[in-house]
């Protein structure tokens, strides 16, 4: 069984990034600049934020965080979203979610231009990447992606079972994977799927992204599988903090069982972080 590093997969990418942002600075180029814009007070998102700006700052990149109020209207975040398209500084901006309930994240979404979509999320992007055309990628299918190849995990003609149907996660891993190239075949299970464990227990690789707790036991597990974990779910601990993060799979249970799997932390996390500085990187480089 190996253990997929993803703290380390992320070490490696981060120096790579950091050393084309050098050879763009010393050619003369701006380094690339991400704006995040967080709205309100939820602490998941602060911490994601914080963690994306220290990372734009380990990466050479420059990066600005637009904090905004609860109160916040649409209109008024509609405004900030149309100046950052505008603004020739700004090579790509993500809206952290959730936003406040009484505004429309659709309507924000859409309201982002495609070209410093870093996240993916627009409607333009989403459709470029299920036609195989130049898109951004989201975050953490791409992460995932480059932790299979990077553990050279084979996925041509293998089954692939991705459990959640997010449009952030489990609905572009599920396209990607089918895609040339990966040639995976797919089954996307969601919580209206019957008889979703055995559909599981007959994958090679099983990608876990539904937000439950512990939900993948060993006996939904092939033996020999690949088990890709994205659940991130805060739980209480006795710890100082007093919440400790756990994933999908039941990971003392499953992990015997598989060729490859990964740990929560550790694991997929941090490759979604230097996905989004990939993507950045990539507007970046299609400045005019
Ligand atoms: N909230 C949780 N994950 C993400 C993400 O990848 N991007 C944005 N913008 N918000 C999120």
């Amino acid at each position: 069984m190996t253990i997929i590093d993803g703290k380390l997969t992320a070490q490696q990418l981060r120096a790579e990034i950091a050393a084309e942002v050098a050879e763009m600075v010393a050619a003369g180029q701006a380094a690339p600049h991400l704006v995040a814009i967080l709205v309100g007070n939820n602490g998941a998102s602060m911490t994601y934020v914080a963690n994306k700006e220290k990372m734009c700052g380990e990466c050479g990149f420059r990066s600005t965080v637009l904090r905004m109020p609860e109160e916040t209207t649409e209109e008024q975040l509609l405004a900030e979203v149309e100046r950052l398209n505008n603004d020739p500084e700004v090579d790509g901006f993500i809206v952290q979610l959730p936003l406040p309930k009484h505004i429309d994240e659709q309507r924000v979404i859409e309201a982002i231009s495609p070209r410093k979509d870093v996240d993916g999320f627009t409607p333009i992007n989403v459709g470029a990447m299920v036609l195989g055309l130049e898109c951004f990628v989201p975050a953490t299918p791409a992460g995932i992606l480059e932790l299979l190849k990077r553990y050279n995990v084979p996925t041509a003609g293998k089954k692939c079972a991705v459990i959640g149907r997010s449009n952030i996660v489990g609905r572009p891993m599920s396209i990607l994977l089918s895609q040339k190239g990966w040639d995976a075949t797919v089954t996307l299970c969601h919580s209206r799927t019957a008889n979703l464990a055995e559909t599981v227990a007959e994958a090679d690789i099983v990608i876990a992204a539904l937000g439950i707790p512990g939900f993948v036991k060993a006996n939904m597990v092939k033996e020999g599988a690949t088990v890709i974990d994205v659940g991130i779910t805060r739980v209480e601990a006795d710890n100082a903090r007093g919440w400790k993060v756990v994933g999908d799979v039941d990971y003392a249970e499953v992990a015997p069982k598989c060729s490859y799997i990964t740990p929560v932390p550790g694991g997929v996390g941090p490759m979604t972080i230097i996905s989004l500085m990939k993507n950045t990187l990539l507007a970046a480089k299609r400045r005019k």
